[in-house]
């Protein structure tokens, strides 16, 4: 059973503002990208990885790869101008053969083999899909404008993150075809069509890196 692991990379990194795509802005010694790259790649769950990087930086998405030694990227490819769009692109790379393919962005630098385990290990339970969560802590309201519609039960909300683990023939599926710009992961495009997604415990040191505070906790925790 083959396990596919797709890098989405491929962002700009508006809100972060720096010079160069977020992927290769510098955490501690090295770039961003290497720190969830050189995760996947030691990963005992991963045989390959497909990388999707902003268009023009596959090439150095590449040197990062080689740099660290990774040994499992089989591709990079350039990302589209959504998240569901790099994804598709890296999907692509992925071979009809494959069993699983699991989804992480490298905006998640400290990704490891327990949350990995978590999400391949439920499909092995008979899932489609699985993806780490964590309970959320503030309230939560619906809005239209700035007029509050309605409170949502915390009790029943839970904060989302990567890796995302699917039967890649699902995953596949729920992509082909269909609008993804506007989904932010790729468990929404599964539970669409019906798929059944496990919810994993998530863990805080998953956290993303969007701005630049994220980015100095992010190198607090190297
Ligand atoms: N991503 C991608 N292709 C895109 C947009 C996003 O592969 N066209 C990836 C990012 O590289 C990131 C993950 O999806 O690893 C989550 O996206 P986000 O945190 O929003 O990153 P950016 O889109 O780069 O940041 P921003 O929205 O601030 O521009
Ligand atoms: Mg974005």
């Amino acid at each position: 059973m083959s396990v596919w692991a797709v890098l989405a990379a491929a962002g700009s990194g508006e809100r972060l503002g720096a010079d160069r795509p977020k992927a290769f802005v510098r955490l501690g010694d090295r770039v961003l990208l290497a720190e969830s790259l050189e995760r996947l790649d030691a990963s005992e769950w991963i045989d390959e990885i497909v990388v999707a990087a902003p268009p023009g930086w596959e090439e150095p998405a590449i040197l990062v790869a080689e740099e660290i030694g990774c040994s499992k990227v089989s591709a990079c490819v350039a990302g589209g101008p959504s998240r569901g769009e790099s994804v598709r692109n890296a999907l692509a790379e992925v071979p009809d053969d494959a069993a699983v393919v699991v989804v992480h962005d490298a905006a998640r630098p400290f990704v490891d083999d327990e949350v990995i385990g978590r999400v391949v290990g439920a499909l092995n339970e008979g899932w489609d899909g699985a993806v780490p969560v964590l309970p959320v802590s503030d309230t939560v309201k619906r809005v239209d404008g700035d007029r509050v519609v309605e409170t949502l039960r915390r009790d029943e909300l839970r904060a989302v993150q990567t890796p995302q683990a699917f039967v890649a023939s699902v995953l596949r599926e729920a992509m082909a075809g269909e609008d993804v710009s506007a989904a932010s992961d790729c468990a929404s495009l599964v539970e669409a069509r019906g798929g059944r997604v496990k919810a994993v415990p998530g863990d805080s040191r998953l956290a993303k890196v969007t701005d630049a505070t994220d980015l100095e906790r992010a190198a607090s925790l190297l």
